[in-house]
């Protein structure tokens, strides 16, 4: 299939860049620079010139601290961007994919969130990606694929790394290391969440999605997974959001249902902690980052 991948440079899109290559699509990458979703314009013209069957919006503001003190860009890159990229996709035919959120979910839950559940999104972040999914759906061959706590090799380019780099970071530089234990997800490595995606979106199963890594921890159990499997043993403690002290609201429960996804027969994504053995694997391998313990 020949696939346009906008914000080709992020992390998630890394993987996905590679995943697809490796299935032999007729793959064509954009980067921020090589092209600002939110010129509507300039989006129309590359879609219309590159006439591909499916453009992948992978594309998005995640700094949720900045979306939440600059929401105008928040909304313009996360909502106007993915209206931009549906209708271009739409005008020229092609099928679109567009990459939301767990962070559209807020309220009280026990169990994991269902794609029929009504979101309920705390923050700038996440209303802008909410806003987002309806727009995408513009374009009736869609898919809306809601991902969460994402982690990967390249790292987010958003935010300068991810979760696991900056507590291995942290834990060589011997400070102690409090992490929140009252927000539950499923935290999900990028290369293992790529072959979904990649399965998923050749399908004419148009739709909303939940795609994330099975089960479920909260950051603080799986910075001890982490530390665990790494062999470090730094001073990691749990604490609550509130002493925690972000200026930013989040969920404390946003685990993801696949029942969906599986539902079509599709390979399961493995779980978070197998995630997180095939990431450190995988960086040994590359002699990538900071080291783990011995
Ligand atoms: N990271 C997570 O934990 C997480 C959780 C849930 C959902 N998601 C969603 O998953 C998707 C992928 O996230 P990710 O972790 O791969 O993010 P990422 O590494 O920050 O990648 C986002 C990419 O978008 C580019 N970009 C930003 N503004 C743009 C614009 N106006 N036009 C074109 N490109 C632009 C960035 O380029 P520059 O860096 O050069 O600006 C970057 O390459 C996003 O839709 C995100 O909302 C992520």
């Amino acid at each position: 299939m020949k696939i346009l991948l906008l914000g080709g440079q992020g992390q998630l899109a890394t993987d996905l860049a590679a995943e697809l290559r490796a299935r032999g699509h007729e793959l064509h990458i954009r980067s921020h620079a090589e092209l600002d979703i939110g010129n509507a314009r300039e989006v129309a013209a590359q879609v219309s010139a590159c006439q591909p069957a499916c453009v992948i919006n992978a594309a998005a503001f995640t700094q949720v601290e900045q979306c939440e003190a600059e929401p105008e860009r928040a909304y313009a890159v996360n909502a106007v961007g993915a209206s931009n990229v549906a209708n271009a996709a739409q005008a020229s035919g092609a099928r679109c994919v567009y990459f939301s959120t767990d962070y559209v979910f807020g309220g009280p839950r026990g169990q994991p969130w269902r794609e029929t559940d009504t979101p309920q999104p705390l923050n700038q972040y996440g209303k802008s990606k909410l806003a987002g999914e309806a727009m995408a759906a513009v374009n009736p061959r869609h898919f809306i694929l809601r991902v969460s706590g994402l982690y990967g090799l390249a790292g987010s380019r958003g935010k300068g790394g991810n979760f696991v780099e900056a507590m291995l970071r942290r834990a060589q530089s011997g400070e102690p290391i409090a992490v929140v234990n009252d927000q539950i997800l499923a935290p999900t490595y990028t290369a293992h969440l790529a072959p979904a995606v990649a399965d998923l979106i050749v399908t004419s199963q148009y739709g909303l999605y939940h795609l994330s890594a099975a089960g479920e921890c909260s950051w603080f159990e799986f910075a001890r997974e982490l530390f665990r499997q790494a062999k470090l043993e730094p001073q990691l403690r749990p604490v609550s959001s509130t002493e925690y002290g972000s200026p930013v609201r989040r969920p404390a429960y946003s685990v993801l249902d696949n029942t969906k996804y599986l539902g079509l027969g599709l390979t399961p994504i493995p779980d978070w902690r197998r995630g997180l053995s095939d990431y450190l694997a995988l960086r040994r391998n590359r002699g990538t980052g900071t080291p783990c313990g011995s």
